[in-house]
């Protein structure tokens, strides 16, 4: 089940955490995975540790706000493997409010531009580059990493974060609306709190978490790996919230 043999895959700001543990499941479920990341460097990390494990990826530097920076990534990213067949949007922007909780009265509007650029252009960016090939080859799978910061009000200081989010979790619906009838599917994960670098901190979260642990990027990666798949055809325009059972609505 779940065997993503003979697909090409394409992780964006997959050069740590989340993005690289999705890659490194890709990858370990047999797809080919062009790892992107802004930081060129980072993605090379994440293609060495793939190699490593004895799975198959390239390096692709981009920047998914930029929507000819992305084009070309892409089209580059065809011409060493053929196509794009799975595509997770990954790469994400906090803004500010993780690390100082400003609200939203209190804002700036300059800060609030990284965060709706990269979790929601991004998206959009991404998705346009690779959609017409993949409606084309009547196959194609579109993952959005989100979070429940985009479907539920949470906390104080991350109001232009959750506006990118959930714009993206929209926009995913009608993507997914449009090229139901042509094989590709579209759905977001939104995913509930991450361990932090701090053991109290992540402690701390995991209280609040039925499971009673805060969650891995592989834990991630095994979600993106069952939407990746052949499996999954009937599954699209859905939001799934993956956070350890956390009650979000
Ligand atoms: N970590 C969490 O607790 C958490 C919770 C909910 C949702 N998320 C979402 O999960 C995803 C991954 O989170 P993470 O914690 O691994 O993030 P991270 O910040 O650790 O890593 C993101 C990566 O994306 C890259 N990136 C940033 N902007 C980019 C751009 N414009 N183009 C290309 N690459 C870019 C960065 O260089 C970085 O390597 C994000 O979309 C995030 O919003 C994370």
């Amino acid at each position: 089940m779940f065997d993503l043999h003979g697909k090409v895959a394409l992780v964006t700001g997959a050069g740590q955490n989340v993005g690289a543990g999705i890659a490194g499941v890709l990858a370990a479920r047999g797809a080919t995975v062009a790892v992107n990341d802004l930081r060129v460097e980072r993605a090379e990390a994440t293609v060495a540790a793939i190699r490593d494990a004895g799975g198959t990826a390239i390096a692709v530097g981009f920047d998914v706000t930029d929507y000819d920076d992305v084009d070309a990534g892409v089209r580059w990213v065809e011409g060493q493997q053929g196509r794009v067949d799975i595509l997770v949007n990954n790469a994400g922007n906090g803004g500010e409010g993780g690390m100082v909780p400003t609200q939203f009265r209190d804002s700036e509007p300059a800060s609030w531009r990284g965060p709706v650029e990269v979790n929601l252009y991004g998206v959009m960016n991404c998705s346009r580059a690779v959609i017409n090939p993949m409606c084309e080859r009547g196959w194609g799978r579109i993952i959005t990493i989100a979070s429940g910061a985009g479907t539920t009000g949470l906390n104080i200081g991350v109001s232009p974060y959750a506006g990118g989010k959930g714009g993206a979790i929209g926009f995913m619906r009608h993507l997914a609306v449009e090229n139901a009838r042509a094989g590709v599917t579209a759905n977001t994960l939104a995913i509930g709190l991450m361990g932090m670098p701090d053991p109290k901190v992540t402690e701390a979260m995991a209280r609040q978490i039925p499971v009673g642990r805060t969650g891995t990027p592989d834990d991630i990666g095994y979600a993106c790996a069952y939407l990746a798949s052949e499996e999954a055809a009937w599954m699209t325009g859905q939001t799934i919230q993956l956070n350890g059972g956390a009650v979000t609505t």
